[in-house]
């Protein structure tokens, strides 16, 4: 045991206190973890889109001030009550919706939707006695999906923990807790390319190219890039991605540019924009017959998906993808396995790393489109 365990660690911790302000390094109490709860050392995070989009703030419920970052590697401190297959010393990485593996969900080999666990991006607090770890001088800090890793201590439900390999390097993996597992498993556990095949990704952004990472690992001999910013093709050239279109120099609609270049249509497709139009594309580029469009990107709140049912009919399916299909605590473990194996490579998605003081620069590198993935150094 560490002789932290039971006790109020003081520590440091990025706090938003307002919507789109920079975050403020702040002394932070953060208190022991509770029944089914474990409090972790974090040792890197990165930053994702989805911490951007909440600290923003535009359009959705503000929650602050609280204490963002999901994608992160950390070292169990202490486990609260009722936690058995975590121990002080173990490595996880936190993941933003969790695996209680008691629920229908949970018990379905088909879903990672799991019930109790399931991202909620209002809620601010733990669900077990709906209350803050966190605080300054006794005032509340609210936490963010339920791992809040911008702090060099956060408590996480057991469920949000994937425990992994000790020797993977924690500076690499941790990018696979949100991002990148995202894009690599909609192509390898929803896509499914075969060998050969031809796979159309929209949006070469972090996800998109974890999806063309999961498409050159499946061995798709075409992986053609779409994307409206012709600066994301040189990048995605590592990423295995061979062809590229943008949509802006094609007076027709991008489908039917798609369709001429593979014979009717691709075999399979990825949409990680976010986009409506990009999602209709995804769809009707894809060949009839056999084709399967997977979308990935969240979209706007009032976005509506039109196609002809004559386009589903003509044999092309739809489907959709959440963090990859993975279940976070049976599925993630193995995919640090691939990583380990040189079979996944994750480096080249480390653009920047800079230490925990720096956090703010992460922000300005991702609004201004420079980075894949920045990885914050939480010791110094
Ligand atoms: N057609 C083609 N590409 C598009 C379109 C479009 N209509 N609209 C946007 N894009 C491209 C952007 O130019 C950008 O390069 O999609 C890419 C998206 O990349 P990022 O903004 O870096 O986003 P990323 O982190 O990869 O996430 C992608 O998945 O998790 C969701 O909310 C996230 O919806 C977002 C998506
Ligand atoms: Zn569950």
């Amino acid at each position: 045991m560490a002789s932290t365990a039971g006790k109020v660690i003081k520590c440091r911790a990025a706090v938003a206190w307002e919507a789109g302000k920079p975050l403020v390094i702040e002394e932070v109490e953060v208190a022991p973890p509770q029944a089914m709860e474990v409090r972790i050392k974090i040792l890197f995070t990165s930053l994702c889109h989805t911490d951007v989009y909440f600290w923003e703030a535009k359009g959705q419920k503000p929650v602050f001030p609280r204490i963002f970052g999901h994608e992160a590697g950390g070292i169990v401190e202490s486990v609260g009550e009722g936690v058995t297959e975590l121990a002080p010393g173990d490595h996880v990485l936190p993941v933003f919706t969790g695996e209680c593996k008691d629920c229908a969900h949970c018990k379905s080999e088909e879903s990672n939707m799991c019930t109790l666990l399931r991202i909620n991006t209002d809620r601010g607090v733990m669900i077990g006695d709906g209350q803050s770890r966190f605080s300054i001088h006794g005032k509340p800090i609210y936490h963010f999906v339920g791992t809040s890793t911008f702090s060099e201590y956060t408590v996480v439900h057991v469920g949000c923990l994937a425990k992994i390999n000790p020797n993977a390097p924690l500076d690499k993996v941790c990018v696979l807790s949100c991002g990148i597992s995202t894009g690599l498993g909609a192509t390898l556990n929803v896509a499914k390319p075969a060998k050969g095949s031809s796979v159309a990704i929209f949006g070469l952004g972090a996800v998109g190219l974890a999806a063309a990472e999961g498409a050159r690992i499946a061995g798709a001999s075409r992986i053609i890039g779409v994307d409206v910013n012709p600066r994301r093709f040189l990048e995605a050239k590592k990423f295995g991605v061979n062809e590229f279109v943008n949509p802006k120099d094609y007076q027709k609609p991008v489908q039917e540019v798609l369709a001429e270049m593979t014979d009717g249509g691709v075999d399979r497709s990825i949409e990680c924009t976010g986009n409506i139009d990009a999602m209709i594309s995804a769809f009707e580029c894809v060949h009839d017959g056999w084709g399967v469009a997977v979308l990935v990107g969240v979209p706007h709140k009032d976005a509506v998906f039109k196609t002809h049912p004559m386009n589903v009919l003509n044999e092309r399916t739809l489907k959709g993808t959440f963090f990859g299909n993975y279940k976070p605590r049976s599925d993630i473990p193995a995919v640090v396995e691939k990583y380990m194996s040189k079979e996944l490579e994750l480096e080249k998605f480390i653009t920047h790393e800079i230490p925990f003081s720096e956090i703010n620069k992460a922000f300005e590198y991702m609004l201004k489109g420079d980075s894949l993935r920045c990885i914050i150094r939480m010791q110094e």
